[in-house]
């Protein structure tokens, strides 16, 4: 795993666009695995910045790791509506290259069946971006007493629902449940770049990356992948 430290959250935004720009450049049709969440708001806006420069998405498809089961495309909250709000409708990538579980999907059990052989249609992920979870959940796969492989139905621990609380207007009103990609969906990218800023993720990244490889941190699966870059700011690497 390489580590990149940055001095702020501002800094690892820039690194982390720089690293995903460099990868649009030399393979302009890449498959990009995206993820969501407050930490990868500002490496979205470098990355308009950058499209606004020149950097060119007309042949990159997108993929994302997950959304909330029952929020429609156009809930707040949702992801896609995330993923339109912070990156698709500010760069010239084509809307039917981007794609996301379906949170609607009336067989949620069938659209994770249908995600999975989307992603494998594709060819695979050339580049993951991941984020970490308090819990050190990648995606919204769980800390459980196994990896689960492939995309999935994930029931949302209390400590997901109280942390992601905060982006709606009540936690009644946090969904229960999520589509995601699996462990190994994740871990067959060729590339992984892992952003994590801040002080409250300094312990669970600590975890992650030098502790035991266990399902009860999920992420520190990730120290058995062959190319991982981690960009964190020097508050989430002060435990380390
Ligand atoms: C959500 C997402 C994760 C993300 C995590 C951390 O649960 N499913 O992909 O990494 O939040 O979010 P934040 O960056 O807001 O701390």
């Amino acid at each position: 795993m390489r580590i990149i430290r940055t001095k702020d959250y501002a800094e690892a935004s820039a690194v982390a666009a720089e690293i995903m720009a460099a990868q649009i450049i030399l393979k302009p049709d890449s498959v990009i695995g995206l993820a969501t969440g407050s930490t990868p708001v500002g490496m979205y806006a470098e990355l308009v910045k950058k499209n606004q420069a020149g950097l060119d998405f007309s042949s990159v498809t997108t993929v994302n790791l997950d959304e909330y089961v029952g929020l429609a495309p156009e809930h707040e909250q949702s992801y896609r509506r995330f993923m339109n709000e912070n990156l698709f409708d500010h760069v010239n990538i084509k809307p039917e290259n981007t794609h996301l579980p379906d949170g609607m999907a009336a067989d949620p059990e069938a659209e994770c069946v249908r995600y999975e052989a989307l992603i494998k249609s594709l060819g695979g992920i050339d580049m993951q971006l991941l984020g970490i979870g308090h819990n050190g959940h990648i995606g919204f796969n769980e800390p459980s007493d196994h990896f689960v492989l492939d995309t999935n139905c994930i029931s949302l621990t209390e400590r997901t629902i109280e942390a992601n609380s905060r982006f709606f207007a009540s936690r009644d009103e946090v969904p229960r449940r999520a589509l995601s990609m699996g462990i190994r969906t994740i871990m067959n990218a060729g590339r992984i770049l892992l952003l994590i800023t801040s002080r409250e993720k300094a312990e669970i990244l600590k975890k992650a990356v030098c502790g035991p490889v266990t399902p009860a941190v999920p992420a520190s699966i990730l120290q058995l992948h062959k190319d991982v870059t981690l960009v964190a700011d020097a508050e989430a690497l002060s435990a380390l």
